[in-house]
């Protein structure tokens, strides 16, 4: 029997793949018109794929909270929130570097209800519903089995600043770096949480995100059997936005390795 959640999911999932199919047709059509700089196409699809999200969640749910990156939070009162991120992996969209997508959370009273990222690249769309599990193009996901952190692939990413954040996440790198079988830094946190959910990566963890980074993500990683935090192991906060996410066994292995990192968190 179909549910709320479900219902949620699979109207962020379509919403997810049709802004993200909009953005490839964009980048295509700016590309062959005009030149302008990257900066000024960047604003104009992450606009675009943001305008078209917010109109669809108004048309199906016009009672509905938003909180969008490029917009804000809109003035509607309700028990559920939309948290979107319409195009998360600015910086590769800009090089044409292929790993960036389209990330869409709600919530209801506060919890993670309902999540979709779609990578319009290789079409895979990831969804997840409280208590529904997550999904890869429809078909039961789960995180990985490594069990060591000597045998794990863990990712991470940096902000935009060279930040307190920045300086302690090299460090962190440094230090982590050979304990791992290797880190990667893609560029888009909503990825390198889908990637995590379906056992492509083991773990991760970043500083100082935004809530529209991680909200789909996060339930994609939590449905798929994974642990989520804070860096010392509390419930994850979105407004602080410092992430550890990894599968069951590898969780406390990154939560060890940012112990001595923690005071300045
Ligand atoms: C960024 C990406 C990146 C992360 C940055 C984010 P944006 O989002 O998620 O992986 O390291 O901190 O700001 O700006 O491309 O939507
Ligand atoms: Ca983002
Ligand atoms: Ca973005």
């Amino acid at each position: 029997m179909i549910n709320f959640s479900d219902q949620l999911m699979n109207d962020a999932g379509s919403i997810a793949r049709s802004a993200g199919e909009l953005i490839l047709k964009l980048s295509v059509r700016k590309r062959q018109i005009s030149y302008k700089s990257a900066r000024d196409m960047v604003t104009e699809v992450d606009q675009a794929s943001e305008n078209y999200i917010v109109s669809e969640i108004n048309r199906l749910y016009p009672e509905h909270e938003i909180l969008a990156e490029e917009s804000g939070e809109s003035s509607n009162t309700s028990p559920y929130r939309w948290i979107i991120d319409p195009l998360d992996g600015t910086t590769n969209f800009v090089h044409g570097f292929p790993v960036f997508a389209v990330s869409i959370g709600v919530e209801f009273e506060d919890i993670l209800f309902a999540a979709a990222v779609y990578d319009p690249n290789r079409e895979e769309l990831f969804t997840a519903g409280k208590g529904r599990g997550a999904f890869l193009n429809g078909e039961p996901i789960s995180v990985s089995n490594t069990k060591e952190l000597g045998k794990s692939l863990l990712a991470t990413g940096f902000s935009y600043f060279n930040d307190d954040y920045f300086k302690l996440n090299m460090e962190l790198w440094a230090s982590i770096y050979g304990k791992t079988q290797g880190l990667r830094r893609a560029g888009s946190a909503a990825i390198d949480l889908a990637w995590l959910a379906c056992g492509r990566l083991d773990g991760l963890w970043e500083f100082s995100l935004k809530p529209w980074d991680i909200a789909a993500g996060a339930l994609l990683v939590m449905e798929a059997g994974g642990f989520v935090s804070g860096p010392r192991g509390e419930t994850l906060d979105l407004n602080t936005g410092h992430i550890i996410a990894a599968n069951p066994s590898i969780h406390p292995h990154i939560i060890e390795e940012i112990d001595i990192f923690k005071h300045r968190l």
